[in-house]
């Protein structure tokens, strides 16, 4: 019996050294230890020993029990350092590499332009306003003094979706309604950026969907002067300090008087090339002094509140800022261009 185990301790030992991973010892230390295994048979044979043969057996047993424990044991060390090591070769990182560049996106020109004139006029005080996009007749018309039938309603022309329902086709609107929604009460001091619908053919100046930005002040004593003064800031800050405006008489319904303001050419220095086509000028916004019969609509007493109110295109600001020469380049969003206007981000 002493043999047998002898036999089995050697036969354990080797197959532990032999094992060459967790599962395989996993699998010697259940083929030896476990309860089916050879040393809890020799442990079931001990009944037929004698007396004095037992403890001596039983002791051996032990011994041999505890040497192969403590060879699975130190082999488990190993091979879990092992495990380890391998697994840190193979996850290794190395931190010399060079990154992968990350790609930045930039604000879209058109949006550039919205921010850098909400920013102007919020530091004037303005507050930015807006409207829905699809507007009933009275607001896009009939509030701003263009009656049905007007002939000015030709102007404008429109996308409707029912006989009372139509895209705005202009900003002018959200003066309507912001008017309204102040009752009859000053000041107001409003700008409203957004998009505009009308029934055109696009080419390289018209897009059937562009922007607007629409302003309105409504106080007290406000005069034709003090539009003046602010769109003279406003040609300054968004064009350059040296350009001059000069405002020319115009026609709109929803004000009286009426104008347009042009700025001196920037390419020419006023003495007329082919941007201003030869005029030395730019038109860049239609604008007038609220009209009385708007004012009355909206629950304003024109007697005692005046007003003005201007519109303009950032898409043609932008064209003559950045020197880009078809309007539908905004639209197609041709990477290429807009990755111009990286440069320009502060
Ligand atoms: N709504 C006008 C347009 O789209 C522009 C405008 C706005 C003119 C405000 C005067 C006052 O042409």
């Amino acid at each position: 019996m002493e043999q047998k185990l002898r036999e089995l301790e050697q036969d354990a030992l080797q197959k532990i050294q032999n094992a060459e991973n967790l599962k395989e010892l996993n699998d010697v230390r259940v083929a030896y230890l476990g309860k089916k295994g050879p040393i809890t048979e020799v442990l079931r044979g001990m009944g037929k020993l004698s007396a004095e043969e037992r403890p001596k057996m039983g002791a051996l047993v032990n011994v041999v029990r505890e040497k192969i424990t403590a060879e699975i044991e130190a082999k488990q060390g190993e091979l879990e350092e092992k495990a380890i090591a391998e697994k840190l070769a193979k996850e290794t990182i190395d931190v010399t590499l060079p990154g992968r560049p990350v790609q930045l996106g930039n604000h879209h020109p058109l949006t550039k332009i919205v921010e850098e004139i909400e920013d102007l006029f919020i530091s004037m005080g303005y507050e930015i306003a807006e409207g829905p996009e699809v507007e009933t007749d009275y607001y896009n018309f009939e509030a701003l003094n263009l009656p049905k039938g007007h002939p000015a309603r030709d102007m404008q022309d429109s996308f409707y979706i029912t006989e009372e329902i139509l895209m705005r086709t202009h900003t002018s609107p959200v003066q309507a309604r912001t008017m309204e929604k102040n009752q009859g009460k000053g000041p107001v001091k409003i700008i409203c950026p957004g998009k505009v619908y009308r029934r055109d053919s696009d080419d390289a100046t018209h897009s059937h969907q562009f922007t607007q930005i629409e302003g309105l002040v409504i106080d007290r004593n406000i005069r034709l002067s003090d539009l003046k003064g602010t769109l003279n800031v406003f040609a300054k800050k968004i064009f350059g300090e040296e350009r001059e405006i000069r405002l020319r008489p115009s026609f709109f319904p929803f004000t009286e008087p009426s104008v347009e303001m042009d700025i001196s050419c920037k390419m020419c220095g006023g003495s007329g090339c082919n941007v201003c086509k030869g005029t030395g000028w730019i038109e860049i916004l239609g604008a007038g002094m609220v009209h009385p019969n708007v004012l009355e609509m909206a629950g304003y007493d024109s007697n005692e509140y005046t007003g003005f109110a201007f519109g303009m295109g950032p898409e043609r600001i932008a064209m003559l800022k950045y020197g880009i020469e078809d309007i539908r380049h905004f639209y197609t969003n041709d990477i290429r261009l807009l990755k111009q206007f990286a440069v320009h981000e502060e």
